[in-house]
């Protein structure tokens, strides 16, 4: 048998699961709730999986305080797909669907938009290398325009939104990178998607959280897979679903509700970013953050180190240490420390120490 290996996990996605809930599914995996079969076996038509489904389907509304006018489904594709299914369901002819442009995942969403309608930019920070969010008013939204769409937490540039912009057209969220980090109010949104591989489980399953009203307005002749409806109405049992994958989101929300819910969550993970941005924040310019302060993510915290033969020196020998996953995304470099939920206080900790004693050693 493999011995297991201590490493502190800082990947941007997929990313640390709760080392709980991975005992548990070790536990459950070959006899799920004594039906002599794994989950992963069981038919999707079965009470059994069912329970667990319409279980998740439930810790999700109960955790996020979903209102009863909006509908949860599990779709795959992760949110990649999402960038085109949200313009094929909702952007309509004389309408055009607004981006807020803060890093390369809005910039793709937008992207896809070309296939099926016209859109605009409403703001970027672009000029300004995607370090800060920007201050968005009705000023800068077209009155036609069918939505308007944000990336709340941008894993690439390390940036989040702490406040978003109180607008009079639908507002959709991609929130992959930062979903139940933290309560939300969720009537601020009309949709909101999110891929799993982050704070909910594996890769495989993406949650959609859309108002019913939005869905009213959605257009008729999208593709029975891509268009919301099948899934709402089939309770995203249209097809086979992710079973696997549904039932580690369960896991991992069961988890949540253990650390005390969404507040006890984000006192968590402030906590635990506070522990690396004081260190870059100490470190009189040998560590550099990217983000500009008010603008830091929670989630992703990005720096650079003064030169790059160093900052190579400092990847390598963090990954000698046990430190995973600390390399920026490959579009950006430099190096990125991702805390989601799961990432342990000691994680942080022991990132911290290291990025004293390296800079002690090479400052
Ligand atoms: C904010 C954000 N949006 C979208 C994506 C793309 O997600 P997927 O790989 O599930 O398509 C990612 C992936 O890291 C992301 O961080």
């Amino acid at each position: 048998m493999q011995q297991s290996k201590n490493v502190y996990n800082f990947n941007a996605g997929p990313a640390a699961l709760p080392s709980a809930v991975l005992d548990q599914a070790k536990l459950e995996l070959t006899n799920f709730n004594n039906s002599g079969m794994s989950v992963m076996e069981l038919s999707h038509r079965s009470n059994t999986y069912e329970e667990v489904h319409n279980a998740t389907i439930d810790r999700m509304k109960q955790l996020l305080a979903i209102p009863d006018d909006y509908e949860v489904v599990f779709v795959q594709g992760g949110a990649s797909l999402q960038f085109a299914m949200i313009p094929y369901n909702f952007l309509r002819d004389g309408k055009e669907a607004g981006y807020i442009l803060t890093g390369s995942w809005s910039e793709k969403a937008l992207a896809e938009t070309k296939y099926f309608g016209t859109s605009y930019e409403v703001a970027s920070t672009k000029n300004n290398e995607y370090r800060n969010i920007p201050t968005v008013t009705m000023n800068d939204v077209k009155e036609n325009s069918a939505y308007v769409h944000v990336t709340s937490n941008n894993t690439i540039y390390g940036t989040q939104w702490k406040q978003f912009p109180q607008l009079d057209v639908p507002l959709i969220a991609d929130m992959s990178s930062d979903i139940m980090s933290k309560p939300i109010d969720v009537s601020q949104f009309d949709l909101i998607y999110a891929g799993a591989q982050k704070n909910l489980g594996p890769s495989g399953v993406t949650v959609v959280i859309v108002k019913k009203e939005l869905l009213e307005q959605a257009n008729d002749d999208v593709p029975t897979m891509l268009s919301y409806a099948t899934h709402v109405d089939k309770n995203s049992l249209y097809n086979t679903p992710p079973t696997f994958g549904i039932y580690m989101l369960g896991e991992v929300l069961k988890w949540i509700e253990l650390q005390g819910g969404l507040h006890a969550i984000a006192t968590n993970n402030e906590e635990k970013a506070a522990i690396i941005y004081d260190t870059i924040d100490a470190s009189n310019g040998f560590y550099v953050g990217h983000a500009e302060k008010e603008s830091r993510s929670l989630m992703n915290i990005t720096f650079r180190l003064e030169d790059e033969q160093l900052e190579k020196k400092f990847l390598q020998e963090a990954a000698e240490a046990g430190f995973v996953g600390l390399n920026g995304h490959r579009s950006v470099g430099g190096c990125r420390a991702s805390t989601y939920n799961a990432v342990p206080h000691e994680a942080c900790l022991a990132l911290s120490e290291f990025m004293k004693t390296f800079q002690q050693k090479n400052g």
